[in-house]
């Protein structure tokens, strides 16, 4: 038998995608050839799902066309909704979230369907729904009635209103929507990689993106951006974050928002919202943690060569927009349902089963030994 690959499958290439390019080396992030740096600044959220869907970017016809055919795909199976109202108001939302796209499917009339026009309606389908559950999850843990979406809305905008309950400025909205974008699909990560093993036993699309959630749900993956807000205020204050870095590094601990499996240099994402947070955080006062930060990641390059990934800098602009700390993560799934779905097209499009093999370290042959003897 071969040597087993690198620990936790560095460096091993699985398959191919043509979804999106990542050069961790220099920096380059592409969906289907286009530069995160020229998509960021430019591009929606939903232009960006369009291109990595449909191979092209959206004529202004079409992209009208397909706004209005996902906006009117937002309302939840009302028995969705009458799980949701049964858990309990402590969960933790990824895990509310997680259920309530796992009932999205038994609900899904088109569930067991996996061919490639089933696939394409219920991708749009969760794309369109996934902010309209995590503004159900978010009210009724407060004791408050989930508010039907508003279609004359961007999907982004009618997230803000069914979660707060009141638009949020064009600023705010066009910021929110900007992370979905940078969120939205990272070639082989933890969780897309997840939905492809499940795609690839032909599981359905609602199972495969329920292990998604799952697997984004963990603090190494899609929970360090909320991890990350926690260790800005646990710091507190700019003075402190010398000591606090060194008795971080004298205990050991992961720095939560900095590494990356692929990265070795600026994760392109972050330049993005780096900037996004200089702005949004003085706007609302907050400068300080902008402040923290960057004191932060100098010591963290200067020191130990790491640089910050996507979810450090992402943390202070939802911070800033108000964004309660346990809705970040949900947050990144909302943007990242976008790639999930493509991921899992792409498998059922050319499949073969995802199965590695392991290499066994334990015993062989041990004597059998009755029950009574041992
Ligand atoms: N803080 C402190 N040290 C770190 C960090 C960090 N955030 N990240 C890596 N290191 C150190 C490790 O301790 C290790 O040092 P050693 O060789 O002296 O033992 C070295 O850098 C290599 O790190 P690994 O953990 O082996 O790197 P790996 O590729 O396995 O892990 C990961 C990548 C999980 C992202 C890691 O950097 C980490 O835990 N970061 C914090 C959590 C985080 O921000 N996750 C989000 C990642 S981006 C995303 O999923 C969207």
């Amino acid at each position: 038998m071969t040597a087993p690959a690198g620990r936790g499958l560095e460096g091993v290439v699985a398959s191919q995608t043509s979804l999106s390019f990542i050069d961790g080396l220099k920096g380059i992030l592409m969906y289907r050839g286009y530069d995160i740096h020229d998509l960021a600044p430019n591009a929606t959220f939903l232009e960006s799902v369009f291109l990595l869907w449909n191979g092209k970017l959206p004529t202004q016809a079409e992209l009208a066309g397909f706004e209005a055919e996902l906006a009117a795909e937002r309302a939840l199976d009302p028995r969705t909704l009458d799980a949701l109202r049964a858990v309990p108001s402590d969960t933790v939302p990824m895990a509310a979230l997680r259920t309530g796209i796992s009932l999205e499917g038994i609900f899904d009339p088109e569930g067991e369907d996996n061919s490639p026009e089933a696939n394409q309606r219920k991708a749009k389908r969760l794309v369109a729904r996934t902010p309209t559950m995590i503004g159900a999850i978010h009210r009724i843990r407060q004791g408050l009635t989930p508010l039907d979406p508003d279609p004359s809305l961007s999907l982004s905008a009618d997230f803000v209103r069914m979660s707060n309950g009141e638009p949020g400025t064009d600023e705010a909205v066009a910021a929110l929507d900007r992370t979905l974008l940078l969120y939205l699909d990272h070639g082989f990560n933890a969780s897309t990689f997840a939905c492809r093993v499940i795609a690839a036993t032909l599981g359905d699309m609602h199972s495969a993106v329920t292990g998604g959630v799952g697997a984004l749900k963990g603090s190494l993956h899609g929970g360090a951006n909320a991890k990350a807000m926690e260790t800005l205020l646990e710091i507190g204050e700019l003075d402190n974050v010398e000591p606090w870095l060194e008795k971080a590094f004298e205990e050991k601990r992961k720095i939560m928002g900095f590494g990356h499996r692929v990265y070795k240099t600026e994760d392109p994402r972050a330049t993005h919202l780096r900037e996004m947070s200089k702005t949004l955080t003085e706007q609302a006062g907050l400068g300080k943690f902008y402040e923290m930060s960057r004191a932060l990641e100098e010591r963290m390059i200067s020191q130990k060569g790491i640089n910050p990934n996507v979810d450090f800098y992402c943390a202070t602009v939802y911070y800033a927009l108000g964004i309660p700390i346990d809705l970040y993560t949900p947050l990144f799934a909302m943007g990242r349902m976008g790639g999930w779905t493509a991921h899992i097209m792409e498998q059922h499009a050319d499949n073969r089963l995802i199965r590695p093999r392991a290499e066994y370290v334990g015993e062989q042959n041990l004597p059998w030994v009755p029950i009574e003897n041992r």
